[in-house]
């Protein structure tokens, strides 16, 4: 629970991105939390990342930790970042009422990068 709150209160790549190459915004329609992610990317490769939001802990916390871990990374792996390495990246166990609190910052990500609409673990 500390590495989650202290992604909370200290967000990693928080803000915006000037000139960004996607930017994508989506809520969780339950609750109306919102992230938006900006992305530069070069030669299939995230420079930089950036994302502002509101909402709970869970979900603004996993944008911070989603965020860390896709710098650098080709955007092929984005589309491989599922369900459950999401959500144990968290580092905590989210009962699954919050599932959908600590997967959206990876569904606006997939959905920006990759158009992919529906929410992680849903796709089959
Ligand atoms: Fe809205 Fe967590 S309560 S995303």
């Amino acid at each position: 629970m500390e590495y989650l709150l202290d992604h909370y209160k200290n967000p990693r790549n928080y803000g915006s991105l000037q000139n960004p190459d996607i930017t994508h915004e989506e809520g969780n329609p339950s609750c109306g939390d919102v992230i938006r992610i900006d992305l530069k990317i070069t030669d299939n490769k995230v420079q930089k990342v950036k994302f502002t939001g509101k909402g709970c802990a869970i979900s603004q916390a996993a944008a911070s930790i989603l965020t860390d871990m896709i710098v650098d990374k080709d955007v092929d792996y984005i589309k491989e970042i599922n369900k459950d390495d999401m959500l144990s990246a968290l580092g905590v166990t989210l009962s699954p009422v919050r599932y959908k609190c600590g997967l959206l910052a990876l569904k606006v990500l997939r959905s920006g990068v990759h158009g992919i609409k529906n929410w992680p673990g849903e796709e089959e």
